[in-house]
């Protein structure tokens, strides 16, 4: 049995998605445990790309999916996108896909007050997506949310709606200058919603300890990155749930002794969409050569993302808080035809180095990148499956990045297919069809 927690060790968009779907084919079980669709994961498959915002990646690959009680969901996007599949030829019934009644539900106003109270920060905004994310995780902590078990119940539903519509109102008006909502109109769209999906909906944490039971192996997927946790991420410049492995149990209602690797998925450069501080940003021509040639846009706003170059201050901070077991390098033919690389191996402040990541704003927006250069490779090597095959620097490169971590790296992603990929050790294989590895004895994994 392999109980396997996917995570994103950056500021997210490292490849997630694509490594769920390429591992689900070894997975009986995949689990969305945090975050909502403010997360847009991208799969290719045989050259069609699918974006998913809430469904896991699991979907193509034909596996039980299951969002868990720590996502939030905005019922008319998991609905669009049940469509969407749909329409592509992928089923997503209720046998294939099950929401947690303990899920909270986005409702109109979340959105509403996202945006408004975003534009009303002005220059000192968080660059959220939007999607009413944060105000959704507000009422869950302060004990106003809505629950699926809830949304599914007419009754129940007018009656909490009714008990929390007029304080949100309240602040839509009075305070960000927006207009009030009207009760029946949401009472109508949404039960629309919930006789659509009440069906999906299950105790998932049953279903899940059922599936270990039967020796099933599941993969959790983060959304998101390490970086945007809201305890350990650059706070605010944050998500608003705890993006890290250890979520994996709280948002599924699993017990962390069921957990047996976690994998930390690495783009081979960093990049962030939004605000935020960012020490090996590249403000540079060398940077705009990543957005472009990684096509570096967001896959939910479509945002130009930032870029820059591999921060291991970020990776190393990663692996201690998420027991990372193993590593999946991701984009690295988009560094093909640089001719000098560089990566961050701590910072400068203040005339001292720091090489844990500070948790002050103020002291990290003075730290200085410390870099270590090699030399870069120009061959384009999207069409290589196998660590030998790969020029010489490039070994070099992810060999110094295992050094650097201390963990070994179980998969190399050199395109968006989910064939471009060089699998080292299969995570879901106890045997795993290890090659020779990198070369260097990484101490874990
Ligand atoms: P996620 O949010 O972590 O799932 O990542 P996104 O899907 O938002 O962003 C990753 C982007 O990089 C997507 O467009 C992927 O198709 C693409 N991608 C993933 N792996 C690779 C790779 O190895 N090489 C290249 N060139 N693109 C990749
Ligand atoms: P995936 O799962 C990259 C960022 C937003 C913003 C901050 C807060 O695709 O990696 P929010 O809407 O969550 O309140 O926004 O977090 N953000 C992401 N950045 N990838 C994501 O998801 C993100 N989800 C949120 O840009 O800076
Ligand atoms: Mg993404």
């Amino acid at each position: 049995m392999a109980n396997i927690v996917i995570i994103g060790t950056q500021w997210g968009d490292e490849g997630k998605g694509k490594i769920v779907d390429l591992l689900a084919e070894y997975a009986d079980m995949v689990v969305r445990f945090q975050g909502g669709n403010n997360a847009g994961h991208t799969m290719v498959v045989n050259g069609e790309k699918f974006i998913s915002h809430l469904v896991p990646s699991g979907i193509l690959q034909k596996k039980t999916c299951i969002i868990g009680n720590g996502v939030v969901v905005d019922p008319k996007v998991l609905l669009d996108e049940i469509d969407y599949l749909k329409e592509k030829g992928v089923t997503v019934d209720p046998d294939k896909l099950m929401i947690c009644e303990k899920a909270h539900v986005i409702m109109p106003y979340h959105k509403n007050i996202d945006v408004a109270s975003e534009s009303m920060k002005g220059k000192n905004r968080i660059g959220t997506t939007g999607r009413g994310i944060g105000p959704c995780y507000d009422d869950k902590v302060s004990r106003r949310g809505i629950r699926f078990a809830e949304l599914v119940d007419p009754e129940v539903f007018r009656e909490r709606l009714l008990s929390v519509l007029p304080e949100k109102n309240f602040i839509l008006e009075k305070y960000l200058s927006c207009e009030a909502l009207d009760a029946e109109s949401i009472i109508k769209e949404y039960s629309s919603y919930s006789k659509r999906l009440a069906p999906y909906v299950a105790n998932i944490s049953v279903v899940i300890h059922r599936a270990m039971k039967e020796g099933k192996h599941v993969l959790f997927e983060g959304a998101q990155g390490t970086h945007l946790d809201i305890d350990h991420g650059t706070y605010p410049y944050v998500t608003s749930s705890n993006t890290v492995a250890g979520n994996a149990c709280c948002g599924s209602g699993v017990g962390p002794k069921e957990i047996t690797g976690i994998v930390g998925i690495v783009k081979a450069y960093t990049t962030r969409v939004g605000e935020g501080p960012f020490p090996a940003e590249l403000l540079d021509e060398t940077g705009d050569y990543m957005q472009k040639k990684g096509d570096e846009f967001g896959a939910t706003t479509g945002r130009k993302r930032r870029c820059g170059w591999l921060d291991m201050v970020l990776l190393r901070n990663a692996a201690r808080l998420n027991s990372l077991t193993g590593l999946a390098i991701t984009k690295l033919d988009v560094l093909g035809g640089l001719k000098t690389l560089k990566i961050c191996t701590g910072y400068e402040y203040n005339g001292k180095l720091l090489r844990d990541f500070p948790a002050s704003l103020k002291v990290l927006s003075t730290c200085k990148p410390v870099y270590e250069e090699m030399p870069g490779w120009d061959e384009d090597i999207s069409g290589i499956r196998s660590l030998k095959e790969l020029p010489k620097t490039t070994r070099n490169y992810l060999r110094k990045i295992e050094k650097l971590a201390e963990i070994s790296i179980n998969i190399v992603s050199v395109g968006p297919g989910r064939d471009e990929t060089i699998m080292i050790k299969n995570p879901l294989k106890s045997k795993g069809q290890r090659g020779k590895g990198t070369g260097h004895k990484a101490k874990k994994g």
